[in-house]
């Protein structure tokens, strides 16, 4: 009604983002879209059924259970961080490639030869602090090995006594 168009200029300049706030909130945007979109990006989280479960002493399961079980079984416990992109994509990966190498839960698709070689591995993988990944034990603190756990591996495993050692 009144208002002159110098009062526009006024509210209206100060207002208008400089180019650089421009590109930076461009950038925020494209980058919020991107990690929204990622989440929709299908990821398999999934637990198959248990077939049949590594036969091992309760002490030695116990182990298995805190520092393995999440990789190497099909009773996963998938984390919060583990729905949430591209997180989940590392998780994921490392459940199905872990399975893939060894998964307690189908003890029964392993024939003999299989469990020795596996069981071998096992003490191999656990002795140079390879297993559990030592990106996993960061951030899960129960799935560190003591001397003690270590000491039940190497006895059940028969770790160091160079029994097999002929067959490869
Ligand atoms: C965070 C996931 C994770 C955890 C926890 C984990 N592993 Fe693994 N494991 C893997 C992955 C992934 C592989 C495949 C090889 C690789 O990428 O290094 C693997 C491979 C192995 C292998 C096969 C190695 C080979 O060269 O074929 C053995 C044996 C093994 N793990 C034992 C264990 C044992 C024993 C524990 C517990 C003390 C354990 N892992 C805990 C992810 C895991």
């Amino acid at each position: 009604m009144m208002q002159s168009p110098e009062v526009h200029q006024l509210t209206d300049s100060p207002k208008k983002p400089s180019f650089l706030k421009r590109l930076i909130l461009v950038v925020l945007g494209t980058f919020a879209v991107f990690v929204i979109g990622i989440q929709f990006v299908p990821v398999d989280r999934s637990n198959p059924p248990v077939t049949q479960v590594v036969d091992a002493p309760q002490e030695v399961m116990a182990i298995f259970k805190r520092a393995c079980f999440d990789c190497h079984s099909n009773e996963t416990i998938w984390p919060w961080y583990s729905k949430v992109a591209p997180i989940s994509w590392v998780v994921a990966g490392h459940v199905e490639n872990g399975r893939e190498h060894i998964n307690f839960s189908t003890w029964d698709e392993y024939d003999a030869e299989d469990r020795t070689d596996m069981i071998e591995e096992i003490w191999e993988e656990v002795e140079k602090g390879a297993m559990p990944l030592p990106n996993y034990v960061r951030l899960h603190s129960e799935a560190v090995l003591t001397e003690a756990d270590l000491a039940v591996l190497k006895a059940w495993t028969g770790g160091g006594s160079g029994g097999h050692e002929d067959d490869h």
